[in-house]
């Protein structure tokens, strides 16, 4: 039957409304001390609880004896993969490790429990979302157990008065903090007469929306910094039935109040006025809000989160004054992501969750994110910024025959600041949106992207020196490594059986290479003829990497040396197995189909042969590669006029 006319509203809701209450209590604090004595854990602090939200879910461990990215990108930290972050964010491991280091430290009552978290990073880098990972992680969590009628839903322990807690403690298994807020403290007096015992205790869950565990402060107007967004106010109205230091009168509505058990977050916290960052830092340090009007200060449990872009972070610590603030602030960089694949990722999760349903031609994510990370990175002497870009992603670069030799970790080390700059997330977001908006076919693809992103850094406010840059990447390095791909790409399509082929040329080099280092002949398979190793062959393929008369000999016996180590562990040889001849393979493949490519491209003079041949190309370029025919027939014409002119 149709899943949508058996669906029944009722009972669904009455179903989540059974379960709902079942996990849910209502009793007095003597029921609930029972509860507690059984699952102590309930009465955790909110660091605590913090913690145990990010890590329950589970992790995975990773270093360089099990990860291949790991070893690649000479990453020697061990890394924990942590469930909770997994599939919403990329290349963000040593970010999120720091955090996670922070609320263990702070779970166990550490300093760090008495600190700010502070994210600071580039615009789009991914603050804001790793605090929205929070505050969802916390709605998600058990109900809390808090006093019923309490503005800030305070822990019910708060109710045993200080003489009994060091045996309550002990009994309990727990230790016991805060104090009462003045508007329970007076009920407590008021109407329950001193009987703690009776007073009413209840869940509640977490929620943004309602303001419960979760209180969000937005960078405030600097001419109206009125504490009560964080600590709440005086009711004016009831002044008149109550006296000024009645905490009848009090509204605990604030931030602090309403982030109570949870968390509070401080959005640009630095665009407020030092006033609200004292509060911030008391709030932390001594766990303690000030009240409105007359009454003491508050008692507060709650992790205190803040963050803002660099420009904001360097202005508040040039000055001197602040420097009680500064010591009292854990601070986390998030820069942005260096690694392609990991970048891609980010575009294929904001795309996969908006309601984008063009198709996508092979690259076009691949081609912007490269042109954001080009535009992070920092220029080194060892290489251009194209190579680094692929030795930050753990792919081997051949040059003049070789593997590059330039260590990655090295490279890091010599660009410490590198990811703190550069082009936002946002920004390719944004011409990818235009790409779709502007393009024919509800289809997209590199080009149209490239497009964009160009005419996009034109109108941006950029300074001309850096304009001219970003355009050196998009118009030059971009247009030419996206070309290259394609010409493998369209190769691959073209010659039936590449894999075959290139093969069997590997086979045939290898062959030829090894008589000529041991100095042996060949045997013809066929004709069992004793046969010269075919130095014509082995230059053919050598040139394609820019080897050299001279350098060949020292090239043909890296190449056995290694394909025997290879076999000698018994693994198996094929044509990728050496990076450098592998590209030299390929590009030698390439080569010798360039006559019949051009052929191809050259819509007029098809002779009936050529068209069925072309077909088959496209045909694969679309099975097998992901191309619809639209993005197929646009990327052959491109590559056709400006790969293979004449
Ligand atoms: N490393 C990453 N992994 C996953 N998603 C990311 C990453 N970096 C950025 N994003 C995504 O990019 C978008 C912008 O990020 P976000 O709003 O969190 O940035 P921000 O650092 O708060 O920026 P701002 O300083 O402008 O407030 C979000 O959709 C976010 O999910
Ligand atoms: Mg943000």
């Amino acid at each position: 039957m149709n899943k949508k006319v058996s669906f029944n509203f009722k009972t669904l809701i009455e179903k989540d409304r059974k379960e709902h209450t079942v996990k849910r209590f209502s009793g007095t604090f003597l029921e609930y001390l029972e509860i507690l004595k059984k699952t102590p854990e309930i009465g955790e602090l909110a660091h605590s609880r913090a913690y145990n939200m990010i890590t329950k879910p589970g992790f995975r461990v990773e270093n360089q004896e099990n990860s291949l990215r790991l070893r690649k990108l000479r990453i020697r930290e061990v890394v924990r993969k942590f469930n909770f972050f997994e599939n919403d964010f990329f290349g963000m491991d040593k970010v999120i490790n720091q955090i996670v280091r922070y609320f263990k430290s702070a779970s166990l009552g550490g300093e760090e429990s008495r600190q700010v978290l502070y994210l600071v990073g580039p615009v789009g880098a991914g603050k804001s979302s790793l605090m929205e990972r929070l505050k969802s992680g916390l709605e998600a969590t058990k109900p809390i157990h808090v006093i019923d009628g309490c503005p800030m839903h305070e822990e019910p322990l708060h109710l045993i008065p200080n003489h009994l807690r060091e045996e309550f403690s002990q009994v309990l298994g727990i230790s016991i903090e805060g104090d009462l807020c003045p508007i329970c403290r007076f009920r407590l007096k008021d109407e329950f007469k001193g009987h703690y015992e009776n007073f009413p205790v209840k869940t509640i869950n977490f929620s943004i929306r309602s303001r419960c565990g979760i209180g969000v402060v937005p960078p405030v107007d600097p001419n109206n910094q009125d504490t009560s967004v964080l600590i709440g106010s005086e009711d004016i109205s009831k002044l008149d039935i109550y006296a000024e230091d009645d905490p009848r009168v009090l509204s605990l509505n604030g931030a602090f109040n309403a982030g109570n058990r949870g968390l509070v977050e401080f959005i640009e916290v630095f665009k407020n006025e030092t006033e609200y960052l004292h509060a911030m830092i008391t709030a932390t340090q001594e766990k303690l809000i000030p009240s409105p009007g007359r009454n003491s200060m508050i008692y507060f449990d709650g992790v205190i989160l803040a963050h803002s872009n660099e420009a904001e972070w360097e202005k508040f610590k040039a000055d001197h004054t602040n420097e009680a603030i500064l010591d009292r602030i854990v601070k986390v960089e998030v820069p942005y992501v260096l690694e392609l694949d990991e970048e891609v990722k980010i575009y294929k999760k904001i795309i996969g969750k908006s309601r984008f349903d063009a198709h996508m031609a092979p690259h076009t994510i691949e081609i912007a994110s490269m042109f954001s990370i080009l535009t992070r990175l920092q220029p080194t002497q060892k290489c251009d910024l194209l190579t680094k870009l692929k030795l930050y992603n753990g792919e081997e670069v051949i040059e003049k025959g070789y593997n590059h030799k330039i260590d990655v970790e090295e490279l890091r080390e010599n660009a410490v600041r590198e990811g703190m700059k550069g082009i936002s997330t946002r920004f390719i977001m944004k011409s990818i949106d235009n790409a779709i908006s502007e393009g024919e076919h509800n289809c997209i693809n590199p080009i149209a992207v490239r497009e964009a992103m160009i005419n996009h850094v034109k109108e941006m406010h950029l300074p001309d020196d850096i304009r001219k840059r970003y355009l050196g990447f998009l118009q030059d390095t971009l247009h030419k490594e996206y070309l290259s791909m394609l010409e493998k790409e369209i190769t691959k399509a073209f010659v039936h059986s590449y894999q075959e082929q290139a093969e069997s040329l590997f086979m045939n080099y290898l062959d030829h290479a090894e008589a000529y280092v041991n100095r042996r002949k060949v045997t013809d398979v066929n004709t069992k003829e004793e046969l010269e190793p075919d130095e014509k062959l082995l230059r053919s393929i050598e040139e394609q990497i820019g080897i050299t008369a001279s350098a060949a000999d020292g090239f043909r016996q890296d190449v056995t040396s290694y394909m025997f180590s290879l076999t000698r562990r018994n693994e198996k040889i094929h044509y990728k197995s050496y990076a450098p001849l592998k590209e030299a393979i390929e590009k030698k493949l390439m080569a010798s189909v360039r006559d019949l490519s051009r052929i191809v491209t050259k819509t007029k003079t098809r002779d009936k042969e050529q068209n069925e041949k072309y077909d088959v190309m496209v045909q694969t370029m679309i099975d097998q590669n992901g191309y619809c025919p639209f993005c197929c027939e646009t990327v052959l014409k491109y590559a056709g006029n400006n790969l293979w002119k004449d």
